[in-house]
Formats: C-alpha cells, structure tokens, sequence
C-alpha cells in the first residue's frame, strides 16, 4: 500500500489540518456554490443552457445534483463529452468506471442479454445471475461465501444491517463520524456526513458512532504513528454497550481517502470477534480492483464477516450491489433481506460478468498499483511545488490531495477553485470532506492520459496560487 502522511520523507511535513467537524458545506462542490454559478456563465451555452433549465424545472432539486452544472451526450472509455462538444477526463465517474465507459466486452454482453432475457420475475432465477453470485463466492476468500444481490449500494447496505441484527439478535451498529453508506435513510443513519442528515428527523435508533481512523488527522492523539488508538476506542465501546449487532466501516474512506494502517484493522477484527459483533466493510466505490486489490480488505489481511460491493460492478452501465457474506450467516431463510424488484436482473449480472472477466483479462489490479505509484510520485511532486496541498495519499488508483491554508485549516474555496480550474482544462473530479481533491480515474486509463490529467492540476494550481484573492 502506499501511503504518504505527515512524517514520510517524500512529503514536506504538511501544516496541521483544522476538521471541518459537522459544517454542512463540508462536502464541497455543492450546487449552490457561487463558483459553480460563475463556471456556468463562462462555460454554460445555448443548446446546453436550455437543457439544464429544463432539467431544473422538471426534477426536485437537491444540494448534489439537480440544479446540474452541465449536460452530457457521450461517454467512451475514460471520457465524457458534454451537449457542447467538450470532452472530460472523467476522475469521479461516482466511482462506476474502473472498466471506462462502454467497454465492448460490457456492451456486448448487455446488448446480448437484452436480446435473450432482460428480466427476471421473483421466484424465478437464471443463468447469469446463478454465474454471477458463484463468481463473487468464489473471488472472495473463506468463508464469504454467500451473496445477495441488489440494484444499489445503499440497499446492500440496507441488507448487510437486517442480517447482521437476525444473526446475532441485537440491533445495534458502531459505524464511524465522516463515514458514507448511501443516501436512504438506514444509510445515513449510520453515515456520519452532516449534510445527509442534517434535519432529517429522528434517524435509526442504536446506530452509535465513533471518531473514523484519519492517520494524518488523529483526533486520539496518536501523532502519525497510528497504534491504532481509534480501534481501541471502538473495543471500549463494543465493550460497554454489549449488545452490538456489527462495526461497519469503509475499508478506506472514498470521499477523502484516509487510508488506515494494517493495526487499526487487526485491532477491530479482534475487537468484534471479543465482543460477538459481526464485523461489514463497505467497499462500495473501492472493491472491485480500484486499490489494487480485488477487495480492499485484502491489502490488511483480515476476512470480515460481509462485505458490499457497488457501482463499478454494474460495467458503467446497469445499478449493481451485491452483499457477500460468511456462509453461516445463511440464517435468515423465514425473512426478507433485500426483496428488490430488480434483484436478480439478468442484465445487470451479465454487466457484472463481463466487468469481472475485464479487470481479469485486462490485468486491471496490477495496473491500479502501477499507476497509483506513478500517480503519487506526480502528487508528491506536487506538494513540493504548491504550498497548498498539505497532504497526499492514496492507494491503487484512489489518489487525495488535500489542500490547506497557511495556517492548517481546510481550503474549501481554492479546492473548489482548483476543480473549476480543472473542469475548463478537461478534468472532472470530485471534492470531499470540502478540501479533498479525490482522483479516481478509470483503471483503465493510458499512461499518458494520467500523466495529462496531472499537468492540469499543476496548472489549476498554480493559477488557484497566483490569484489567491479572485
Ligand atoms: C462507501 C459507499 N457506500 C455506499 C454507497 C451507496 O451506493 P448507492 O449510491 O449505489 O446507493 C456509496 C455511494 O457513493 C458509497 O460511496
């Protein structure tokens, strides 16, 4: 894994980061922005004005979506290509694309299922999607082994919490501050992100919540040497309440990339098993290959007892979760877990062979580790040349640059400013945490293409550098 944080000799040691603790904007690029409303009068034109009005004027708005900032009419491997003829790098893709857009392996097989058999009622199963939960058993190590499917991350998460309280009988979670499980509504009541619970009334009761593994930001005081004092957190907790169903964790946090040392996941294995909870890691925007491992869990030598994957199992194409799950916790045979009218879409599984067939052939987590080498050299270079980046990391290619103001706190505005910049030069990617750049390109992206995407940060900046005022 590699890892850069305060202490490491490549990295100038970055300035103290100020949390953003519970600011609604934390987030970043939401579209209420003043910035994103002047990227739309520089950048916005005629047939694409007209399409975002109409957008705006049909859906329910809300703070990350609609209004929209641009529309779309092409998507082709690493790159998106708006109404008006501009092309994208896309490095957000919400983490959907580790095989590129329309890969023709993912295409193909869609179009051919489509042909053959698009649905599949309840109570019936078919071929793909049998292939489909055999490949997933298989490709996880003992003993997950079981899985089901559903048509979103959020709902595999949804998943995840109704078996783990019928397995053990409690229904408590610890999951952690700043952490993302999906939107619904058991989703955030175990996310930790303000601006998805915010007013939203009385959440899930029994979901509790504990300060997140940040290794470059402890707030249990561990200096950068992470002696996994956050694990021993959840352990006291585990201990007190005793009636925890599970721990869920991100196995590393997508939205800004905070990368836990191989301590902090023993610990909590070993926590869970002392105290009887079931231990669910989310790798949601990160299995599938996007660390450099299958699943990220992987890179820490635990099994935890379910994991969920998402997004990127679909192929770019067709909504895919699944939940794998240790073999004996089939024990819910009487309930109903998922239940979701496009479970077993034979559709979305032949997306989902065929994206497993891809990053195989492709030798796609090989690739991640290459490139995600070769990209933290470039964001280390970076930080030595732009005093505003004060920290970067990374695994595979998940990559986070984060940016700070002279005196170490968040710089939300020149992170957004640097997007807007990059957005102009052809390089979509997304903010998290309101002051992390966060990277997360195709895994199958050319070399040059990477190294094109780097030369535009540098530029944005720079230009963010030498008008610190605008
Ligand atoms: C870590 C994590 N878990 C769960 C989800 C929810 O997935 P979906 O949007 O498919 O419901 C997301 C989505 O961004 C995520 O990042």
């Amino acid at each position: 894994m590699v890892r850069t944080t305060p202490g490491s000799d490549a990295v100038p040691a970055p300035n103290p980061v100020v949390r953003a603790g519970s600011d609604p904007a934390a987030e970043g690029d939401v579209n209420l922005s003043p910035l994103r409303r002047a990227w739309e009068r520089d950048h916005v034109r005629g047939r694409t004005r007209a399409l975002l009005d109409r957008d705006a004027a049909a859906y329910l708005h809300q703070s990350l979506s609609t209004p929209c900032f641009d529309a779309l009419v092409g998507a082709e491997g690493i790159w998106l290509t708006d109404a008006d003829g501009r092309r994208f790098m896309d490095f957000h893709g919400n983490n959907v694309h580790q095989v590129g857009y329309r890969h023709p392996r993912v295409i193909d097989a869609v179009k051919h299922q489509l042909d053959a058999l698009p649905f599949s009622p309840r109570r019936f199963t078919n071929g793909p999607a049998v292939e489909l939960a055999e490949r997933l058993g298989a490709l996880a190590p003992d003993p997950l082994r079981k899985v089901l499917l559903a048509p979103g991350g959020a709902l595999a998460i949804g998943m995840a919490l109704k078996l783990a309280r019928v397995a053990t009988g409690r229904h408590k979670t610890i999951s952690m501050w700043d952490s993302f499980h999906g939107a619904s509504l058991d989703a955030i009541s175990i996310g930790g992100e303000a601006v998805f619970r915010r007013d939203m009334g009385p959440l899930m009761p029994g979901a509790e919540h504990v300060p997140p593994c940040d290794p470059h930001a402890c707030r249990f005081g561990c200096g950068g040497t992470c002696d996994a004092r956050c694990a021993d957190y959840v352990d006291y907790v585990l201990g007190k309440e005793e009636d925890v169903a599970a721990v869920i964790v991100e196995t590393v946090r997508c939205t800004d990339v905070q990368v836990p040392p191989a301590t902090y996941y023993r610990s909590l294995r070993d926590a869970c098993d002392r105290h009887g909870a079931l231990l669910i890691l989310d790798e949601v925007p990160i299995g599938l290959g996007r660390t450099g491992t299958m699943f990220a869990f992987e890179r820490y030598g635990i099994v935890p007892d379910m994991v969920v994957l998402g997004k990127g199992l679909g192929g770019a194409v067709f909504p895919m979760a699944a939940l794998i799950a240790r073999a004996d916790l089939d024990v819910a045979g009487d309930r109903a877990l998922g239940h979701y009218t496009h479970e077993k879409s034979p559709v979305g599984c032949a997306a989902a062979l065929a994206t497993l067939d891809v990053i195989e052939d492709e030798r796609l987590l090989e690739r991640a580790d290459r490139l995600g080498a070769h990209a933290l050299g470039r964001m280390r270079d970076l930080a030595r040349r732009h005093a505003l980046v004060g920290d970067v990391r990374g695994v595979g290619l998940l990559l986070g640059l984060e940016l700070v103001k002279p005196d170490g706190s968040p710089a939300r505005r020149e992170a957004e400013r640097v997007m807007y910049g990059c957005l102009a030069r052809g390089l979509s990617f997304k903010i998290g945490q309101g002051n992390v750049i966060t990277l997360s390109p195709p895994l199958v992206i050319a070399d040059a293409d990477l190294d094109r995407a780097f030369d535009i940060l540098d530029a944005a900046l720079a230009d963010v550098a030498a008008r610190p005022d605008a």
